[in-house]
C-alpha cells in the first residue's frame, strides 16, 4: 500500500493547505461503499460522487438521467466507506440550474441525508450567484469548468474547451467567478495544459484537473477508467492502471466451470 498522508480527516483547510504546500491533491470517483473503503485506506484524499456514476453504474448513455435520489443513496454509501477523504457530492442535471433556492434546498438535502463534505456543480459565471448563496449557507462548494458533461447535447459532445482564445477568456473569467462566490477549489476539464498552468498559477484556491495537464495543483479521474472497467471508452486523459475486467471475467470463468464440474462447493464450504 502506498505511503498515506496523515490520518485527520480532509476538509476544505487540508485541500487550500495541500495548495500552498505545492502538495498535489489527489480525487478519485466512487459511487459505493467497498470502492469508497478501498480508496480512502490508501489515502486518496477526496472522493467524488460523481454524476458519471450514469455511465460507469448505471449503464446510461451520459450522465444526464441521474436522478438527486440516485444522487443520496450513492453519497451516503461512500461516506459509510469513508473514514478520512473529503466526500463531495456531484449535482445532477438541473438539480442547482432553476434558482439559487432550488439549489439551496437540493444541496441541503445532500449534506443532511448522505453525510457530505461538499457538493460539485457544473457551471461558470452564470453559476457564481449560486454558489454564493450555498456557501453563505455553510456549503462547501468545488466548481467545474471546461467540458462540461451536463451540457453534451448542447455543445454537441465532450470537446476540448479553451483552445480559443475567446474561450480562453471565457474560462479566465468563470474560473475568477467561481473564486469570488466562494468556491474551495475548481475542477478543470478538458482544457489544453497551457491554460491548465495559467488558471492554477492565476487562482489562489486550488484547481482539480481532468484531462487539464499536470501542472494543476491536484487530479481527479474516473474510478472505472483507472481500473480497467469501462471497456468501450478509452478517454486519452485516462490512464489504465489494472485490468479489473479481466480479472473479473477469469474469477466468474473459473466459478461457472467449478460449479458445472460439482468440484464447488468442496466440503470445506458446506455445514454438516
Ligand atoms: O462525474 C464525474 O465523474 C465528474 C468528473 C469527471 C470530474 O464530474
Amino acid at each position: 500500500m502506498s505511503a498515506t498522508r496523515d490520518l485527520k480527516k480532509v476538509g476544505v483547510r487540508e485541500i487550500a493547505a495541500l495548495k500552498q504546500a505545492g502538495q498535489a491533491i489527489v480525487m478519485v470517483t466512487a459511487y459505493d461503499t467497498p470502492m469508497a473503503r478501498l480508496a480512502d485506506q490508501v489515502g486518496i484524499d477526496m472522493l467524488l460522487v460523481g454524476d458519471s456514476l450514469g455511465m460507469t453504474v448505471l449503464g446510461y448513455p451520459t450522465t444526464l438521467p441521474v436522478t438527486l435520489e440516485d444522487c443520496l443513496r450513492h453519497t451516503a454509501a461512500v461516506v459509510r466507506g469513508t473514514q478520512r477523504a473529503m466526500v463531495i457530492a456531484d449535482m445532477p442535471f438541473l438539480t442547482c440550474r432553476i434558482s439559487p433556492e432550488q439549489a439551496l434546498r437540493n444541496c441541503g438535502r445532500v449534506m443532511q441525508e448522505t453525510g457530505a463534505d461538499g457538493v460539485k456543480l457544473e457551471g461558470g459565471e452564470s453559476m457564481a450567484p449560486t454558489i454564493a448563496r450555498l456557501v453563505q449557507c455553510g456549503i462547501p462548494v468545488l466548481g467545474h469548468i471546461g467540458i462540461l458533461p451536463q451540457q453534451v447535447k448542447a455543445m454537441g459532445g465532450y470537446r476540448v474547451q479553451g483552445r480559443t482564445p475567446e474561450q480562453a477568456e471565457r474560462l479566465r473569467c468563470d474560473a475568477l467567478a467561481l473564486q469570488a462566490a466562494g468556491a474551495f477549489a475548481i475542477v478543470l476539464e478538458g482544457v489544453p495544459l497551457e491554460l491548465g498552468r495559467e488558471l492554477t498559477d492565476m487562482l489562489d484556491i486550488p484547481t482539480i484537473g481532468i484531462g487539464a495537464g499536470p501542472h494543476c495543483d491536484g487530479q481527479v479521474q474516473v474510478l472505472h477508467d483507472l481500473l480497467g472497467l469501462t471497456e468501450d471508452f478509452h478517454p486519452r486523459h485516462a490512464k489504465r492502471y489494472t485490468d479489473l475486467a479481466d480479472a473479473i471475467r477469469t474469477a466468474l470463468s473459473a466459478y461457472r466451470d467449478e460449479v458445472r464440474q460439482h468440484v464447488f462447493p468442496g466440503k470445506e464450504h458446506s455445514f454438516s
